[in-house]
């Protein structure tokens, strides 16, 4: 099979990135042809100072590999390093209905709020599309949050398709049942537009501080509470071993706990299970110069990749 996926370079990554996304592309590179890239021309919608951005993808590529990304195993690039995707990125835009992508909610929602919206965000699924059938790529692994995106993908390239000659390959959405859509600390999907994250590599201290304002009912401690839906216990439950969700679920069954306990074992568990990938962060940003150099690696490859499905789009639909 193969694999790809792309994530925003707009801040530091989240737990919502890691459960939803990160960990599906660490397990998916044994085995399967996997490409994964940092999304810098999507972020461009969003980060506008250049100092930032360049920092961001830095940023974000330490973080893949401190994960466990691995670049023997895995294609690992930049999304502008591949001109092919701008270009394909055309070809599918002179076939998309403005109604398929006036329905994609991130457009959709900033235009019900009021807000001024671009045709940056507007065309974005677009892009995104040419992302993911420039490299042939069977599986996506996402969060529930892009699924939308990846039906417009297979949306796009079934017309594509179907006008000129068979030229892509139709992508499915790979989602994580138990973390497809992870909850900030307060309830709602964990976001960076919402300001309700926990980043994985926080301060240890400023990670304990966010944990204990993570919302929660106003029920009294001594009374048995459900944990299936609670947000507290799920995030929880993202870091337990099946033993330890087990026994937080009987304490909240039983009641007469106190949620800053659970708080605290939260964060426990959560510093625990980044440590080691911290500890790497942390050699992998001594040698930047290393990084570059798997970036610019992962660039080649990909190109390569690109470019052979570009030149086909442009001979089906009588370009070449
Ligand atoms: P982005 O950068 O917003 O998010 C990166 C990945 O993290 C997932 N994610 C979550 N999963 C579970 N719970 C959450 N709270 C949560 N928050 C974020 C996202 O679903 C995503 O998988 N458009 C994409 C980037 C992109 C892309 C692509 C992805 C560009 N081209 C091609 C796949 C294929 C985005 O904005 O993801």
């Amino acid at each position: 099979m193969r694999v790809l996926s792309g994530i925003q370079p707009t801040g530091r990554f989240h737990w919502g990135n890691y459960f939803g996304a990160i960990r599906q592309y660490i397990d998916l590179q044994h085995g399967n042809e996997a490409y994964y890239f940092i999304a810098d021309l999507h972020a461009l919608t969003t980060v506008r100072e250049p100092e930032r951005l360049r920092q961001n993808v830095v940023d974000a590529a330490l973080d893949l590999l401190a994960l466990g990304l691995d670049p023997a195993k895995a294609v690992l690039f930049r999304q502008s390093d591949v001109p092919e995707v701008s270009e394909l990125c055309w070809l599918l835009m002179t076939g998309t209905p403005m109604g398929l992508l006036e329905r994609c909610h991130a457009y959709k929602d900033k235009k019900e709020k009021g807000l001024a919206a671009d045709a940056g965000l507007f065309t974005y699924p677009v892009l995104m599309s040419a992302d993911i059938l420039a490299y042939d790529a069977d599986i996506v692994p996402v969060g529930a949050d892009q699924v939308q995106h990846i039906e417009v993908c297979r949306d796009l390239a079934g017309a594509f398709n179907h006008h000129f000659a068979e030229t892509f390959v139709l992508p499915k959405a790979k989602t994580l049942d138990a973390s497809a859509k992870v909850p900030g600390t307060d309830g709602e999907k964990m976001s960076k537009s919402y300001n309700n994250t926990i980043e994985l590599f926080e301060e240890p201290k400023a990670m304990r501080k966010k944990i204990m304002r993570i919302t929660t009912d106003a029920r009294p401690m001594e009374e048995p509470k459900e944990p299936e839906g609670d947000h507290l216990y799920q995030l929880y439950s993202l870091f337990a071993s099946d033993a330890q969700r087990e026994e937080m679920a009987a304490l909240y069954r039983r009641g007469g706990f106190g949620y800053g306990e659970i708080k605290k074992a939260l964060a426990d568990v959560a510093e625990a299970y980044f440590a080691e990938a911290r500890a790497k962060r942390a050699e992998l940003a001594a040698d930047p110069a290393r990084v570059e150099q798997i970036l610019a690696d992962g660039a080649e490859k990909a190109r390569k990749k690109a470019s052979a499905t570009l030149k086909r789009a442009q001979r089906n639909c009588g370009l070449k």
